[in-house]
């Protein structure tokens, strides 16, 4: 269908504009991206979620404690986050419009459990969206390790990180946000999880997901594995525990390792190495051992657009931060097999991530 509804002109003239949307449409994504993290810092869903009904502009204005010369600026803030779906309008008759929270915007209400507000702040972190500006140059320097990130700034994000204990706080933040998410797909995976004694989150951040599945199966014996400065000070209990080391070197024994969001941040040589130690970390529990890993799985054929376009997206992010990448189904069997595994089974889960159970 046309983007251009109307046609007065020739087929050229239509198509040369049609096209022209299409790029300004690609060049001001950002905009949406922007407005949003506007909504998020200014507290927006917080405000109209306490507020327990829907609000109008003056409302909002004032319970924000924006100057009241904005009030049409918020107006077109609200419009075009209106129109992406993040808020609705509700008007009665002869009064102000009022807007109310939709399920997307939900997930900015900072009190819930499932609040995205810090991945959103990652995310649209300005130290993630400067590199871009480096990529014809990094494009043209031969240097297969060398990150976009890196090309950038001249040190990869993980020393970043782990350089600056508040950029540090945020990722980690961000990473915990999204897991809570999990929850829901737990209920759904219990079986993954049923009969083991013990489990190892390799790379599990300070443990949130850990947290979760120590609730749903308190019988187990839960490790979360991470470098030092991400466990420092993280009180470990009697069936959860928290370790700092080095996926790279090794991985604690256990019935099954746990590989959340881990693998899409590493090169294919990486990848293979973390495999293989969790391999060997799952070889007391012979046959019944298993690795899960939750990522993303791409399927142009399978998926719609606009979730394909998601993964497409978190290839590039993955890409341009670590040199990591999200991968499609034949790339994650090769990936398995190369480090000795026998099958696997792949199950859709959580909106846009698959669980991947791996045998020996
Ligand atoms: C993208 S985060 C995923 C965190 C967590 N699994 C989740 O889903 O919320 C990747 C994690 O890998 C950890 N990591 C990076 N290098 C590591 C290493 N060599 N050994 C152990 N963990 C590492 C990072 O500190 C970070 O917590």
């Amino acid at each position: 269908m046309s983007l251009n509804n109307e046609r007065n002109g020739s087929e050229e003239s239509y198509e040369l504009h049609d096209a022209q949307i299409h790029l300004y449409k690609h060049v001001y994504n950002f905009v949406s991206s922007m407005a949003l993290k506007s909504a998020m810092e200014l507290g927006i869903a917080d405000a109209i979620h306490s507020n327990g009904k829907p609000m109008t502009i003056s409302e909002l204005v004032s319970a924000l404690k924006l100057q009241p010369s904005k009030a049409v600026a918020l107006h077109r803030f609200m419009r075009l986050l209106t129109h992406n779906g993040f808020f609705t309008k509700t008007s009665e008759e002869g009064e102000e419009e009022a807007y109310a929270l939709t399920p997307p915007s939900k997930l900015l209400i900072r009190t819930k459990p499932t609040c995205l507000n810090t991945v959103v702040g990652g995310a649209l972190h300005p130290c993630l969206s400067d590199m871009w500006h480096a990529s014809k140059k990094w494009f043209t320097e031969d240097d297969k390790e060398l990150s976009l990130y890196e090309c950038a700034s001249g040190g990869s994000f993980w020393d970043f990180m782990n350089n600056d204990l508040q950029v540090l706080k945020i990722f980690q933040s961000a990473m915990a946000a999204d897991s809570q998410i999990f929850k829901l797909s737990l209920k759904e995976c219990r079986n993954v999880f049923e009969g083991l004694d013990s489990l190892v989150d390799v790379g599990g951040g300070t443990g949130g997901v850990a947290r979760l599945i120590h609730e749903a199966f308190p019988h187990l014996k839960c490790t979360v594995l991470d470098q030092p400065q991400v466990v420092s000070g993280l009180t470990s209990t009697e069936n959860l525990s928290f370790v700092g080391g080095d996926m790279f070197h090794s991985i604690p024994s256990s019935d099954a390792v746990l590989l959340k969001w881990v693998l899409h941040d590493w090169d294919d040589e990486h990848s293979l190495k973390i495999l293989k130690n969790c391999k060997e970390a799952i070889s007391g529990k012979g046959k019944e051992g298993k690795v899960i890993i939750i990522d993303i799985v791409i399927d142009e054929a399978g998926d719609d657009r606009e979730l394909t376009e998601l993964k497409l997206d978190y290839d590039l992010v993955m890409l341009t931060m670590f040199n990591g990448k999200e991968r499609e189904k034949k790339e994650w069997e090769k990936l398995i097999y190369d480090a000795g595994f026998s099958s696997y089974k792949i199950t859709p889960i959580c909106g846009f991530k698959s669980l991947i159970e791996v045998y020996p």
